[in-house]
C-alpha cells in the first residue's frame, strides 16, 4: 500500500469473488483514515467488473460493510473505453488471478495502455516459469501435470458431457509449446478436445455436427519467465515501479503505470 496513493479508486476487471480486492480495500481504507482521523468515511470508489453479473454482486456484497463508493460493472474487459466513463482517476487499475496470461500480451497491454490516464496505476499478477536450466523442465513438467490431471480434463470436458456427449467419444489434450513473439520465444499452453466419433449435439434449439477428426481448440494460458514479463511491460510502454515475487518464486505481483 506504499505506492498506492490515498484518495485512489480501484477498478478491478475480471473480479470473480473480489477476495483480493477486499484485502486491498480494507488497508486503502485503513491508509485513508490514518491520514485523515477526524474523518470516518473515506473517499474510496470501488468497480468491480466481471463479464459475469453474479461474480459483480458477490465481489460487492463481499465490502458490503467497508465505508466505500461502489458501483459494479458487468462488461467485457475489451469494452473498457466504453465502461472507463463510470470511473473517476486516479484508479488502481486491477486483472488479477493470473487472468492477465490468458490474453495476447500486445493486445492487453495495448489496451490497458490506451484507456489508463496519467496518475493511474496498473496492478497485475502472473504464475512464473523459472528461467531456462532443470528447474524450468520440472516447473513444465508440474503445470503439465496439475492441467492433464483427470479433474481438470473432466472441468473442461464438462459442457460436450452437459450437451450429452459421451466420455468415450472424445479427448481432452493439453500441451506446452513454445511461440514466437516479439521478444522471442514464450510457452504457452494449447488445450483442445478431439471429436473421436460422428456425434450430433442439440443445444438450444440448435444442432452442431462433430465429425471424427475435428478438434476444439479452447483458451490458453501463457506462462512466461519475470524477465518476459518486464520487457513486454518495457515495450509496450510501461514502467515497472515495484514487482513483488513469492518466496518460491512462482508467482509475481507487479505494479506499473504508464511510461510518459
Ligand atoms: C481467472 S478468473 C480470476 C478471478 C479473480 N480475479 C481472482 O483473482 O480469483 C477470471 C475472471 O475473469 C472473468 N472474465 C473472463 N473473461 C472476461 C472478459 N473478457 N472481461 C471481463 N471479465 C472476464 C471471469 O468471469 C472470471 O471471473
Amino acid at each position: 500500500m506504499r505506492f498506492v496513493p490515498t484518495g485512489m479508486g480501484l477498478v478491478s476487471v475480471g473480479v470473480g469473488n473480489g477476495e483480493k480486492e477486499k484485502v486491498f480495500l480494507k488497508a486503502l481504507v485503513r491508509k485513508n483514515l490514518a491520514k485523515t482521523p477526524a474523518s470516518r468515511k473515506v473517499s474510496i470508489h470501488y468497480y468491480p467488473i466481471d463479464i459475469n453479473n453474479e461474480f459483480v454482486d458477490i465481489a460487492l456484497e463481499k465490502v458490503e460493510d467497508l465505508p466505500i463508493e461502489k458501483k459494479g460493472i458487468a462488461g467485457f474487459i475489451e469494452d473498457m473505453a466504453t465502461f472507463k466513463k463510470s470511473w473517476h482517476s486516479p484508479v488502481l487499475f486491477c486483472i488479477l488471478g493470473n487472468t492477465f496470461c490468458n490474453y495476447e500480451p500486445e493486445f492487453i497491454l495495448k489496451l490497458v495502455r490506451e484507456n489508463l490516464e496519467q496518475g493511474d496505476l496498473f496492478l497485475f499478477d502472473a504464475n512464473l516459469l523459472p528461467a531456462e536450466g532443470s528447474e524450468a523442465q520440472s516447473a513444465r513438467e508440474a503445470i503439465l501435470g496439475t492441467y492433464t490431471s483427470r479433474e481438470n480434463a473432466l472441468f473442461n470436458m464438462y459442457p460436450l458431457l452437459q450437451c450429452g456427449m459421451n466420455l468415450e467419444d472424445f479427448d481432452f489434450e493439453l500441451l506446452l509449446i513454445n511461440v514466437n513473439s516479439r521478444i522471442g520465444s514464450v510457452y504457452r499452453t494449447r488445450k483442445s478436445l478431439h471429436i473421436l466419433k460422428d456425434t450430433e449435439l442439440t443445444i438450444g434449439e440448435k444442432t452442431i455436427d462433430f465429425r471424427k477428426g475435428d478438434a476444439i481448440r479452447m483458451g490458453f494460458t501463457y506462462k512466461y519467465t519475470c524477465d518476459q514479463i518486464m520487457t513486454f511491460l518495457g515495450t509496450c510502454g510501461f514502467e515497472v515501479l515495484k514487482a513483488f515475487l513469492s518466496d518460491d518464486q512462482e508467482n509475481a505481483l507487479i505494479l506499473a503505470k504508464k511510461r510518459v
